[in-house]
């Protein structure tokens, strides 16, 4: 069966300090209780190694926010997945909107690095989702499809396992505007069938497909009630410790 998971995208925000206050602060909300979902802190890569050093591994996983598209080598100011795994980290984020538009990662770039990241032994939280203009064009299935179609189907039906794919309408994220859970639900079994024409339907039914986008504790549960949605890409609300912990709650 799939996992439900919680993660958190903590984008770039946090010194050194404070990041490491916020994961004490949620490593000591989540003592003692037991979790439904796994929980996974997306961190910036200079906070990989010290928070891996003050969180119970056994309760909360650690991610990067990207790796390079290069293995090792002259590329300066570059993270290799190799390095990023060194750390403790055993997930790295890839294709999040913001990469994609703002560092004009393409789906060239990012099927390479997905393959670095599974070669390297981490797990790919692999996100995908349509701008507003192309929801209201009613373009969305097609462009989600296409993103998972350029980045991932090279990949084994044993490589694909490693996949986590996470739906964020871009519309959504930091905006305060959810997708409904009929929305999201809706994308999500898409995304579940795009799966399972591919790779068969037990492929599919293992592969947890997150909901990112303003999620936050006032709307978590409603979202994760719905068949395919098997958690939430947090960002906002994974700054707060007592907002994440809520997100996480949703489950209970
Ligand atoms: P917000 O939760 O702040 O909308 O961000 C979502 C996101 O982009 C997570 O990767």
């Amino acid at each position: 069966m799939r996992k439900n998971i919680v993660a958190g995208n903590w984008k770039m925000n946090k010194t050194l300090d404070e990041g490491l206050a916020l994961a004490k602060d949620v490593n000591e909300l989540l003592k003692g209780t037991d979790l439904k979902c796994d929980v996974i802190l997306g961190t910036p890569f200079i906070h990989l190694a010290s928070v891996a050093k003050v969180v119970d591994p056994s309760k909360i996983a650690i991610s990067a926010q990207n790796c390079a598209d290069k293995e090792a080598g002259a590329y300066t100011g570059e993270v290799s997945a190799a390095m990023v795994k060194s750390t403790g980290a055993s997930y790295v984020i890839l294709g999040h909107s913001e990469r994609r538009a703002y560092y004009h990662e393409t789906p060239e770039i990012l099927k390479t690095k997905v393959q670095l990241a599974l070669k390297n032994g981490l797990k790919v939280i692999f996100c995908v989702g349509e701008v507003l203009e192309e929801r209201e064009q009613g373009v969305y299935f097609d462009v989600v499809k296409a993103q998972i179609e350029s980045s991932l189907f090279e990949l084994t039906a044993d490589e694909f396992a490693h996949i986590v794919l996470a739906y964020e309408p871009v519309w959504a994220i930091g905006t305060g505007k959810t997708a409904t859970p009929a929305q999201a639900q809706e994308m999500h079994a898409f995304i579940r069938k795009t799966v399972a024409d591919k790779y068969g339907a037990e492929v599919a039914d293992n592969t947890t497909i997150l909901y990112g986008g303003s999620a936050n504790p006032g709307n978590a549960k409603e979202l994760f009630a719905n068949p395919d949605v098997d958690g939430g890409l947090i960002g906002g609300a994974s700054l707060k410790p007592n907002d994440f912990k809520a997100v996480i709650d949703a489950f209970n």
